[in-house]
């Protein structure tokens, strides 16, 4: 199987780590920003740490809010230049769930609400027109299960727009 570099896009307490621990844990690295708090150059760190694993033949997963472009771009480059698959999982959660799910979280777990909006603010669904070779939607449903489902981007709705749904 080829190596995968994913990509995950989602704002805080979308369900993205956890996602992790579920499907991913047992096949790809874990690369997070929340695991290199402490370090000075954490963006420099990331890439260290993804294109060792890459080199070496392990799949990663990238597990931040990667909320704009411009966090991706690198990130898909990286992938690329070591002829990984690149996919990204986009998490649908909209900013009132977010802050709701935060708010249930203990300790250095939670973050500001600030944080959040900030997040929903810069976040540009991903696209294939990026350099993606697969998209998909993962809706965190509130029975703690996740649905998965191919994602078209016509169906690229904003989480925090406030069209109903
Ligand atoms: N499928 C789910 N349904 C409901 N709650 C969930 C689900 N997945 C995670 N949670 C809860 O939501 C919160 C945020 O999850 P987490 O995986 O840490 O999000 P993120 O990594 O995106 O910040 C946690 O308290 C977690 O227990
Ligand atoms: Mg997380």
């Amino acid at each position: 199987m080829a190596v995968e570099l994913v990509i995950f896009v989602g704002l805080q307490a979308s369900g993205k780590s956890t996602f992790f621990r579920e499907r991913f844990a047992a096949t790809h690295e874990h690369v997070s920003k929340d695991l290199l708090r402490n370090n000075k150059n954490p963006n420099r760190r990331q890439a260290q740490l993804i294109q060792a694993a890459l080199e070496a033949g392990r799949s990663v997963v990238v597990d931040n809010t990667n909320p704009a472009i411009e966090d991706r771009r690198p990130l898909i480059e990286l992938g690329r230049k070591h002829g990984a698959r690149v996919i990204g999982y986009f998490f649908d959660a909209r900013v009132r769930e977010s802050l709701r799910r935060n708010a249930g979280r203990e300790g250095k777990a939670r973050v500001p609400d600030v944080a959040i909006f900030a997040a929903a603010k810069r976040l540009v669904p991903p696209s294939y027109s990026e350099g993606f070779d697969g998209l998909f939607r993962v809706h965190a449903a509130d029975d703690s299960t996740f649905e998965v489902s191919a994602y078209t981007e016509s169906s690229g709705s904003v989480p925090g727009a406030d069209s109903p749904e």
